[in-house]
């Protein structure tokens, strides 16, 4: 069985002061927790968060990434600097950046690949809006985002990638997937990640993400092909991030 991860995706929330409680809380409850997990953090909170987690074992990681490697990009944060301050995952292709930024899945793939590059694990984000749900496109619009990374990506590489599995509408709306269309999709993923490297597919984390709770986390986490979560909302309340984690036992 393939080891679970819950991953905190914050977003842009927290603060220096609420950082800081949250981590604790969240370490002092972690006792028993089977899941792997890992907080994805605001760039400019990556240097405390690294202090606070050093040597524990939450890890840590960023929300985005530059495309380019360094240089003339006013703004812009490349991985090798995310690297610096000890992350070990990166978000790329968060439907919010899609939607907001005008993120195109060729974009995302060159992300992963500068994530790759430094030595880490891109968090991959595919998800249908509703409209494309309801006119049956659900498994080709992901399959063209995540083949958009896998055109790139060296077959043996394929094992260092993440996975996340977001549904638009399910994103911070309460509405979640339910457990078998999840795992219908999961399950897709998964073909589409064996046709580049068959071996390495089946240790891929693919991650469900959209109105993950703890009212519907132990049923989500139980499909064969939902390796963790991806969580916005709950990953800032400490006890229900924790209450996920304690769900994949
Ligand atoms: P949510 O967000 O859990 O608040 O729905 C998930 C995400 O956007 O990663």
């Amino acid at each position: 069985m393939r080891p679970k991860l819950i991953v905190g995706n914050w977003k842009m929330n927290g603060s220096r002061t609420v950082n800081a409680a949250l981590l604790a809380e969240i370490a002092a409850g972690l006792k028993g927790a089977k899941a792997s997990c890992a907080v994805c953090v605001p760039a400019p909170y990556l240097h405390q968060v690294e202090e606070l987690l050093k040597g524990s074992s939450i890890a840590w990681g960023a929300q985005d990434v530059s495309a380019y490697e360094g240089g003339a990009y006013t703004g812009e944060v490349c991985a090798k600097m995310l690297g610096d301050f000890g992350c070990r995952y990166v978000i790329v292709g968060h439907s919010e950046r899609r939607a907001y930024h005008g993120e195109s899945s060729e974009l995302v793939a060159r992300k992963a690949m500068a994530v790759l590059k430094e030595g880490m694990s891109p968090i991959v984000c595919v998800g249908e809006t509703l409209a494309q749900r309801e006119a049956g496109q659900t498994v080709e619009v992901v399959g063209a985002q995540l083949g958009a990374v896998l055109e790139l990506l060296p077959a043996d590489a394929v094992e260092k990638i993440v996975v996340a599995y977001e549904p638009v509408w399910a994103i911070g709306t309460g509405k979640n997937a339910t457990p078998a269309m999840a795992q219908e999709v999961h399950a897709a993923l998964r073909g589409q990640l064996r046709s580049r490297n068959a071996e390495a597919a089946e240790g891929v984390a693919i991650l469900y993400g959209g109105s993950m709770k703890p009212e519907n986390a132990r049923e989500l986490l139980g499909q064969p092909d939902i390796d963790g979560g991806l969580i916005g909302g709950a990953a800032l309340k400490a006890q229900d991030f924790l209450a996920i984690i304690h769900a994949t036992q």
